[in-house]
């Protein structure tokens, strides 16, 4: 398949060969632009309706034709998939529906070739119960259960759980075995499912493990690791109890299950074994923390390269909190002499088409509130895709890292409609059907057609992707997208071949004074301005390089528009 260049006029390709030398030279990963593979919905190449490492592979240069620097892949190991590759049973192969380790040595080379890192997702706080260790640790092995957090209950009979913490997903966090006498036992700790059982991270054994796994991937060309829960692996000594008690997710508040200080010791370890590479490995963390400050204690000089700033994701579309973000997030970073690694959408999240397309909170959100609101208020897709392809200049304009989710050049928003049975995610059953869970922004990749399963699949006669796709998503195809020098997809191609030129290296940001409602600052050359108001801005009238809004006037900046100009 040929995919379509860059649309840009006579003036942008003098502008796209232009340069930009004054700006410091930064590392790959400083800067980067990361494209996210979700592997089951990303593209079917064996017809069974979930994306593997054949689809993958075959896509591979539609991912190299956006302009991305490397690829983060969601978990591809075996897995019985309690919670889609989160639930790990052997971290040194591949789910056999997803292809083999041969296919993944491939792919490798191959991303390689397209000048493309490739970074995997190490998921280091537990391990599936189906994992070699959890079986035996649960036939008896005491070597096996010390690998593992076994408490007695409390109370008469050990009935209660040994303390007050609650999964994730809803419910405790801890179940109740019984022994093999058939008599109620132990407890396990589990801060997600129930299938994933939480590591022992005081045990050498843990730490050796992983360590060794790490050394499995790099062997093999590996770039790097995303590190699945980064904040979850060290628990307060003795497990104290949390006390108040929320129902909801607790991670972004202070907690003896999360961000404890001893865990920047295993850290310390893995940045060694990183560094012994050439050229050296990196990781980025996925640690939900409650400060930036707290962040960047992940972020020093001998830890971690990177770690998510989900403060941009929290927030609402509204220039002066998201002013406050980027500065609080800049600051702390820079302070370890980090960069800050934007994201607007992940597999965890509810796409920020949606995000953006209801009414907007005047303070950060946690990451599953927009879920909550579905019933109150529906969402207008049309303003959530204009404020998308804004959010994307305002993204790609900072510096530092940004991770793409795939399918958001596509401009998917999230599918709210999803019939419960459908539904994967264990979050829908542990709360108890409460929480619709994360499927939403998981749904199959649209590729072309006119009608579900929109080309998911390679093969003629495929099953049914594993989620279905809603039937509008017809205009939002790759297919459709690649002829339409308007959408999504040309606006993402066009700003990442910009950026590749214009905002290259790592010159802060230098804001502008604009009026209530706006963003504007200058980096290098560039000036970024983004209008999150519902009313027009007069700007004078300066070189466009790219706008959001494609019939923008000149002059003027419309609402949920953002403009990059360029020093003429
Ligand atoms: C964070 C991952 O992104 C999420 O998808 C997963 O459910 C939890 N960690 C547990 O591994």
């Amino acid at each position: 398949m040929v995919y379509a260049t860059v649309y840009v006029t006579a003036r942008e390709t003098q502008l796209l060969s232009g340069s930009a030398t004054e700006q410091p030279v930064a590392a790959w990963w400083e800067t980067a632009v990361v494209y996210q593979v979700y592997i089951r919905s990303f593209r079917d190449g064996d017809g069974d309706g979930l994306g593997d490492l054949a689809g993958l592979r075959e896509r591979l240069p539609y991912v190299a034709s956006l302009g991305v620097d490397a690829l983060w892949i969601n978990p591809w190991y075996p897995s019985p998939m309690a919670d889609a590759g989160y639930d790990v049973a052997d971290y040194r192969d591949i789910e056999p529906s997803f292809g083999t380790l041969a296919e993944a040595e491939n792919f490798i080379a191959e991303a390689h070739a397209l000048g493309l890192k490739v970074l995997l997702d190490i998921v280091p706080n537990h391990t599936s119960s189906e994992h070699a260790w959890f079986k035996a640790a649960l036939a008896g092995d005491q070597e096996a259960r010390a690998r593992y957090i076994f408490r007695p209950g409390q109370g008469a009979g050990g009935d209660l759980p040994p303390n007050d913490w609650r999964s994730n997903f809803g419910g405790p966090a801890w179940t109740r075995l019984s022994e093999a006498n058939g008599k109620p036992g132990d407890w396990y700790l589990h801060l997600f499912a129930p299938e994933q059982p939480d590591l022992d991270w005081t045990n050498p054994e843990v730490r050796s493990e992983f360590e060794d796994i790490l050394r499995f991937w790099f062997d093999r060309d590996v770039d790097g690791f995303r590190i699945d829960v980064a904040h979850g692996l060290s628990k307060a000594e003795g497990l104290p109890d949390f006390g108040a008690q929320p129902e909801a997710p607790v991670h972004l508040e202070p907690h003896p299950a999360w961000d404890q200080d001893d865990v920047h010791e295993i850290y310390r370890g893995w940045r060694k074994v990183a560094d012994s590479y050439e050229p050296p490995r990196i990781f980025v963390a996925e640690a939900w923390v409650s400060s930036n400050e707290r962040l960047a204690q992940y972020l020093r000089p001998d830890e971690l390269h990177t770690a998510f700033q989900f403060d941009f994701l929290r927030a609402p579309w509204r220039a002066k909190a998201m002013r406050e973000v980027i500065d609080d997030a800049s600051e702390s970073a820079a302070e370890v002499g980090a960069p800050s690694t934007w994201v607007l959408s992940n597999h965890d999240v509810v796409r920020h088409v949606t995000r953006y397309a209801r009414s907007q909170p005047g303070h950060l959100v946690e990451s599953g509130w927009d879920r909550s609101r579905w019933s109150d208020e529906a969402p207008d897709i049309a303003l959530g895709t204009r404020r998308a392809r804004a959010a994307v200049l305002l993204t790609l304009a900072l510096p530092g890292v940004s991770y793409l989710y795939q399918g958001e050049e596509l401009g998917l928003y999230e599918v709210e409609d999803l019939p419960g049975n459908l539904r994967q995610d264990p979050t829908w059953v542990q709360s108890g059907y409460t929480d619709p869970g994360r499927d939403g922004c998981r749904v199959p990749l649209p590729w072309s057609g006119s009608e579900p399963p929109f080309g998911f699949s390679s093969q003629a006669g495929s099953a049914q992707p594993w989620l279905p796709q809603p039937a509008d998503w017809a205009s939002l195809t790759q297919e459709s997208q690649e002829r339409d020098p308007g959408s999504m997809l040309s606006l993402y191609r066009t700003a990442l071949g910009l950026r590749a030129t214009w905002l290259v290296g790592l010159t802060p940001v230098q804001w502008i004074d604009a009026p209530s409602g706006v963003l504007a600052f200058r980096r290098g050359a560039i000036e970024c301005w983004v209008n999150t108001g519902s009313d027009e801005v007069e700007v004078a009238d300066k070189e466009v390089l790219l706008r959001s809004v494609p019939a923008g006037a000149a002059g003027v900046l419309l609402p949920d528009e953002a403009v990059w100009f360029v020093e003429s």
